[in-house]
């Protein structure tokens, strides 16, 4: 098994680790590793993958220097070997929606977590390599009460997590079509928690106007990113039965209908 590094945005480095087993073709999971004064690793990796995936942080900067560790939601491959990296660098500290903390993480983790609400911008460095990253709840989106995403401003990257997931080892980032390869993953995996907030949590994310999207598993993707967000939100509502026509029949079948998440609080 080999653990890429490339730079797929203005030192944001993309960590990919190809495993055949996965699915046909290979499965990748990748991190993000954000370059600032207080350096950002987005996505842990699996605990098997600690050894690659530090090893692969080590090729652009050392390991000690990690300040914030941050992950879609809480799930091996996102974040198993989150008290690894806490270990091994000293001064780093898990940011996550204040959800994720509550639910999960103030217990999960072995140093206290820095909770996010909606809205909120984690400030990566000063002048010289200036960060932000906004905190943008996703609850159930692609699944999981308490996934998140962040958007880092100066580059307009969304750390997208596992939406726009594919199969196979492609280029670490791609101006191509990426619907069908979506498409061939939902069908394959059926990872969305389906329901009416799926296509609001993917308008409202194109609303942010991305230019990077950094993908968890696949290319990343540097086209038209608010389009290719657009285009799957109406995907999960057309192809998934994700409408709100849908989900208001499956409300008048079921008595505790799936309500949707908050999105009043705009961030940008
Ligand atoms: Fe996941
Ligand atoms: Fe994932």
């Amino acid at each position: 098994m080999h653990t890429n590094v490339d730079q797929i945005a203005d030192r944001i480095y993309r960590i990919s680790t190809c495993i055949p087993e996965v699915a046909p073709g290979g499965f990748t999971f990748n991190q993000f590793l954000v370059d600032a004064e207080e350096p950002l690793l987005y996505h842990t990796g699996m605990r098997s993958l600690f050894p690659l995936v530090r090893e692969a942080v080590e090729r652009v900067m050392p390991v000690e220097r990690l300040r914030w560790i941050a992950f879609a939601h809480v799930e091996a491959d996102e974040c198993g070997a989150v008290n690894d990296f806490l270990g091994a660098a000293p001064h780093a500290q898990v940011a996550h929606g204040a959800l994720g903390c509550q639910l999960s993480l103030n217990d999960l983790c072995d140093r206290p977590p820095r909770p996010m609400a909606d809205g909120d911008v984690l400030d990566l460095g000063g002048a010289g390599l200036q960060r932000r990253v906004v905190e943008v709840p996703t609850p159930h989106v692609p699944h999981n009460w308490e996934s998140h995403v962040f958007f880092e401003q100066e580059t307009a990257t969304l750390f997208c997590g596992d939406l726009v997931s594919q199969l196979g080892d492609g280029p670490a980032v791609t101006d191509g079509d990426l619907v069908d390869a979506a498409i061939a993953a939902e069908d394959l995996f059926g990872q969305t928690s389906l329901g009416p907030a799926v296509p609001a949590t993917y308008r409202r994310l194109a609303d942010l106007g991305p230019r990077t999207l950094a993908v968890m598993h696949g290319s990343s993707y540097s086209g038209d990113c608010p389009a290719l967000l657009r285009t799957l939100a109406d995907v999960y509502e057309q192809r998934y039965g994700c409408s709100p026509a849908a989900a208001a029949s499956s409300a008048a079948a079921s008595p505790q209908p799936q309500t949707l998440p908050a999105h009043a609080i705009p961030v940008g």
